[in-house]
């Protein structure tokens, strides 16, 4: 009973904020204070970078439908600063507009700005750029590193100023780094940070919190003096209570799990199912009980994710374990609001759970139902190699960030002027994925999931006049793991055949970011087998009713899928993921253009359609080693 009077001040505050005097937001030992009220955060996460803009009004009244007061978020700083000094602020990285949305839908708004963020996003939200830069080291005191963070958050708090809880907004924290407690232990470089982000936000009366793993060392590792600190985790009343022990005083306060998780994410494997409690009554039992008894503690959460929504574009990251582990297309993360925005069994049952502490829930928001679209004439186009842009030429080959490139494919060609044979070495390693040809003609996949595989080896043999490429596939860089021995992507470093070093390439940047216009004099692919070398398909379709789809591709190895122009990710057959996320917003009735890059075409692809239920699923990956 005490929290539900907490918590109905709370929101009362928010829906009654008093326009003579400035909002506060700040905290005791043991409270948040909105408005010097006791504010217990109901919390769950969604990033409006993955979501597109035309729904996040629909999600945040799911969101505050569900018993939530408070949106958390993650903010990609390489989507918004694509180039160094320029901001991108259109479609979904209009974050001003999502936080007057979610102030709208009488939400509080807590930002996780990083600028490292992890989040499964490509390398944890920093902009491939900074690898051009001299004696760059991110996420440590370095000169360079914190002149690129202080502009950019000078950039964002001038931005985002006017959405401050001292201004009337509802932004109310904003968090410093992220699990830096993981990474590392450089205080000095934590102390800087925590410095810039007081100086940019300053004045905007925002609560700054770090938050960290549950244990002692990640703590320690991470918390910085005068700033909360906070953990996350699956067990938060047991981590609150190591919290308080393990920090100095000037960090500690009313507890907040940041993170809590219900399920997982999905990594690209052909061995590990979809993590999700759907239909799983008592795993959902777990989740409400957990969370009624931090509410009723009085203590905070967020819910990690409310919505996961998608890694459109090339915009996923990877953990980094053993090899690279690629973070799927579908960043669905088995939340209460599913990818597509939909509420399932776990949002109904916590809602039942949270909607008790709110005095005033709304009704659960109507959605329109998924469509399906009957099979899609789709075919064979032309050959990616027909539409190859004006190649770079070097002696060696070089990564595709020194070509000015950030995302997508870079071929990487020569031609051979003597005999060699043998094992071919791409560079100084074999980074993400890198497919072989000679004279067009498949030879083998190199694949970072599986390092030091001598199996995988692919040799090849070439004679005077004979063309070598290589495929070089960036599949995200790495967000999470420890000693990364490369953030750069590409293929650099000696190529070697047989011990025999290959010089004088022609190097092609292929970022893809919309598809590939069809070249005029391309040769129609014929005879397509598992030796093809990659082919753009491409087809029509009309809509009677234009909503929400999952795209499926039963016997497509791999490639990435375009619709309209927008890049809806990579497909793999190895799974889980076998339904690929297509959004209402980006299409129309009348004349829907599909483009699919298939990288590894067989010959035997099965046909294109819509359908209104997804499926998750494993297949075994026919290039495993
Ligand atoms: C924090 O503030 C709340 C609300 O005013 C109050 O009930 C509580 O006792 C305070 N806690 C401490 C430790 O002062
Ligand atoms: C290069 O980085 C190191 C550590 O990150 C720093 O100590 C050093 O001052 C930097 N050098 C220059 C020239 O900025
Ligand atoms: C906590 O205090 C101890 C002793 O003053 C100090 O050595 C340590 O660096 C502090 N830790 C943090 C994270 O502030
Ligand atoms: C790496 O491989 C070893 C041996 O197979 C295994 O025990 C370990 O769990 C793996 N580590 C990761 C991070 O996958
Ligand atoms: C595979 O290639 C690596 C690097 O070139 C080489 O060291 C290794 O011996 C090769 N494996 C086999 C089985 O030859
Ligand atoms: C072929 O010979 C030329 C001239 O010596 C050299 O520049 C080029 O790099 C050679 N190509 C390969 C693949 O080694
Ligand atoms: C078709 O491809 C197969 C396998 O690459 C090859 O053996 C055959 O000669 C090709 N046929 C034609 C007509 O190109």
């Amino acid at each position: 009973m005490r929290v539900f009077t907490l918590l109905s001040l709370g929101l009362a505050a928010v829906a009654h904020a008093r326009p003579a005097l400035p909002d506060s937001f700040t905290y005791n030992a043991t409270s948040f204070l909105l408005n010097g009220e006791p504010y217990q955060i109901i919390g769950g996460q969604m990033d409006p970078q993955r979501v597109p803009w035309q729904y996040w009004k629909q999600r945040l009244a799911m969101a505050r439908a569900m018993g939530l007061n408070t949106i958390f978020s993650y903010i990609y700083w390489n989507q918004i600063e694509d180039q160094p000094g320029q901001y991108m602020t259109h479609e979904s990285n209009n974050i001003y507009a999502y936080v007057q949305e979610a102030h709208q839908a009488g939400l509080q708004v807590v930002l996780r700005v990083g600028p490292y963020i992890c989040g499964e996003h490509e390398w944890g939200g920093f902009p491939a750029w900074l690898n051009n830069i001299d004696n760059m080291t991110v996420r440590s005191n370095n000169p360079q590193f914190l002149d690129r963070t202080q502009s950019w958050l000078n950039w964002l708090a001038d931005w985002l100023r006017p959405m401050m809880i001292s201004n009337g907004g509802p932004i109310i924290m904003v968090q410093i780094e992220n699990e830096y407690g993981f990474y590392g232990d450089d205080h000095s470089y934590t102390d800087a940070l925590s410095a810039q982000f007081h100086a940019s936000f300053v004045g905007s009366g925002v609560v700054f919190y770090t938050n960290d793993g549950g244990s002692q060392s990640a703590l320690q590792a991470g918390a910085i003096p005068n700033v909360l600190a906070e953990i996350d985790g699956s067990t938060p009343l047991s981590s609150f209570q190591g919290r308080s022990s393990y920090l100095n005083a000037s960090s500690q306060g009313p507890n907040l799990d940041g993170e809590y998780y219900i399920t997982w994410l999905d990594q690209w494997d052909p061995y590990t199912a979809h993590q999700s409690d759907v239909n799983n009554p008592q795993a959902i039992a777990t989740a409400q009980s957990t969370l009624q008894s931090t509410v009723n503690s009085g203590d905070s959460f967020s819910i990690y994710m409310f919505n996961g929504g998608t890694n459109f574009g090339f915009q996923s990251g990877s953990d980094y374990g053993n090899g690279t582990e690629p973070i799927t297309t579908s960043y669905d993360y088995g939340a209460p609001l599913d990818e597509s925005g939909r509420p399932n069994d776990i949002y109904h049952a916590l809602r039942q759970t949270l909607g008790q502490y709110s005095p005033h829930l709304p009704d659960v928001p109507r959605v329109e139902p998924m469509i399906s679209i009957p099979p899609i004439d789709i075919k064979p186009s032309f050959h990616l190699f027909d539409g190859l842009p004006t190649p770079h030429k070097m002696e060696s080959p070089t990564n595709m960030e020194a070509l000015g490139q950030w995302y997508g494919f870079t071929l990487y060609r020569t031609t051979a002027n003597a005999s060699y044979s043998g094992f071919l070495q791409p560079g100084v390693a074999a980074k993400d994925r890198v497919i072989v040809y000679v004279n067009g003609v498949r030879q083998g996949v190199f694949d970072s999931r599986y390092p030091n595989n001598a199996q995988q080896n692919v040799s090849v043999t070439l004679n005077s006049g004979d063309v070598l490429d290589l495929l070089n596939e960036n599949m995200g860089r790495v967000n999470f793991g420890s000693d990364i021995p490369y953030q750069t992507k590409g293929v650099f470093g000696d190529v070697t055949v047989g011990g025999s070093i290959l010089t004088g390439w022609e190097v092609y940047t292929l970022p893809l970011a919309s598809g590939m216009a069809e070249p005029c004099d391309a040769r129609k692919p014929t005879n397509i087998s598992s030796s093809s070398s990659p082919i753009f398909y491409t087809g029509t379709f009309d809509l009677s009713t234009v909503s929400d789809t999952w795209l499926e591709l039963p016997g497509w190895t791999k490639g990435v899928i375009w619709v309209n122009g927008n890049n809806l990710g990579r497909y793999w057959t190895i799974g889980p993921q076998q339904s690929y996320y297509l959004p209402g917003v980006w299409m129309q009735k009348k004349h829907n253009v599909i483009q699919i890059l298939n990288l590894e075409p067989t010959g035997q692809e099965g046909t294109v359609s819509g359908v209104t239920d997804r499926s998750w699923f494993n297949r075994p990956d026919p290039d495993a080693p």
